[in-house]
């Protein structure tokens, strides 16, 4: 054998979600690339915004000695700084480069996070439909899923999560605005679940931490200003990145932010930089760092985005799709007019759009469309999207 049983496992648990990405690819070699609408990835189309590129040559011009070696664990102390004055003006709280840890994206902060965090066997709560790389994440290191349920508006049920924290239970994974439905949490159920949190903590004498994953935070729309959850519980940690804000997926910086109530913070941070540097990270990129830490009041064109959403939902909407509005991110999740959503998307891609099923997130019956790609390809999509729905429900 190989690989690990468990790899096997893995592997073989996602590989349907692969099988749509290869008929895709087999799509675009058959119709050319041109008449394929990919709507699958969330991988921005946008390029990053112009002070990306003018750090980019300023650095390049100086080349400042030392500026590629080595650095301390948690990241140079001048990025870590100019991100917690960043939050501190977000949140309102009062953060300091204590506080914050450079990692290799969102992705790198969550598996930092979880690695720090949790005894085998202990219970990470998620609510469906999730991204479903946290079910790797939390396997990763020991830990068990607990996945809830969210109600009609893709909002996480309190009553679910009160029956659910149970004396295992480690922490809680929260996402918002959200992959894959596109909503936001509001202030008042951030509340609700730092108060249920802490009654269930009292209830049964552990700790349980927040974990707010919010790459797509400064995406949103309406005017909303994004609730953070660090004013509602003590023991919550963000889990961030410039993937999709700067839209620097392909670069692999993003932080971590330690709730400067937490209780044990010194000894969470410390754990954070120590898991850091042994998972293999060791630093976030070090250019990356140097670049990010100028822009941290800058975003991509969120009106770009919103323009994107409201074509994307009326044309939904006007085709007889049922879809909950989305107020973040770049997805959406309308109901399949089926109950099979894979039959669905399957139909989908007979009309050469390529979406990806609800199941792929934990919630069937729904599909997930990015619209983080060119007007071009949203448009070209409508029409299978349109030929599709007639299938299933003729008018
Ligand atoms: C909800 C969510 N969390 C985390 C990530 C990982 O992002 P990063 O590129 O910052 O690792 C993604 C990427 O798509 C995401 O959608």
């Amino acid at each position: 054998m190989s690989i690990s049983e468990k790899v096997r496992q893995g592997m073989s648990a996602g590989s349907w979600i692969r099988r749509m990405f290869e008929e895709g690819a087999a799509l675009k070699q058959r119709y050319g690339e041109e008449n394929v609408f990919d709507l699958s990835l969330g991988n921005p189309v946008m390029e990053p915004p112009a002070g990306f590129f003018r750090e980019l040559e300023k650095l390049a011009a100086k080349r400042t000695p030392g500026s590629h070696r080595y650095m301390p664990n948690a990241g140079y102390p001048e990025t870590r700084a100019a991100v917690a004055e960043q939050l501190s003006r977000e949140t309102g709280l009062d953060l300091g480069m204590q506080d914050i840890i450079m990692t290799c994206g969102a992705a790198g902060a969550l598996n930092v996070a979880l690695k720090t965090l949790l005894n085998q066997g202990e219970e990470v709560i998620l609510f469906a439909p999730y991204f479903v790389e946290y079910l790797s994440y939390i396997d990763n290191h020991n830990g068990v899923a607990n996945i809830l349920p969210t109600d009609g508006q893709f909002l996480p049920r309190m009553d679910a999560l009160e029956s659910g924290i149970n004396a295992r239970t480690r922490a809680v994974i929260i996402n918002s605005p959200n992959n894959p439905t596109g909503v936001v949490y509001d202030e008042g159920l951030l509340r609700q679940m730092g108060e249920i949190i802490r009654q269930k903590e009292a209830e049964y004498g552990t700790e349980i931490y927040l974990l707010s994953d919010e790459p797509y935070r400064k995406i949103i729309y309406d005017g909303i200003r994004y609730p953070s959850p660090l004013n509602h519980h003590p023991r919550s940690i963000i889990v961030t990145s410039h993937s999709k804000d700067l839209a620097l997926p392909g670069e692999r910086i993003g932080y971590l932010a330690v709730n400067p109530a937490c209780s044990q913070h010194e000894e969470v941070v410390n754990g954070c930089i120590f898991c850091n540097r042994t998972l293999g990270f060791v630093n976030a990129p070090a250019l990356m760092q140097n670049i990010v830490r100028h822009l941290q009041s800058v975003t991509v064109s969120v009106n770009e985005y919103r323009q994107k959403r409201d074509f994307l939902y009326s044309q939904l909407t006007g085709l007889g799709y049922e879809v909950v509005r989305p107020q973040g991110a770049f997805y959406m999740f309308p109901r399949t007019p089926i109950a099979d959503d894979v039959a669905f998307v399957k139909e989908l891609q007979k009309q050469q759009v390529l979406t990806v099923p609800g199941s792929g997130f934990g919630k069937a019956g729904h599909f997930r469309i990015s619209y983080c790609v060119d007007d071009r390809t949203l448009q070209g999509a409508v029409n299978g999207l349109r030929q599709a729905m007639q299938k299933y429900r003729p008018h």
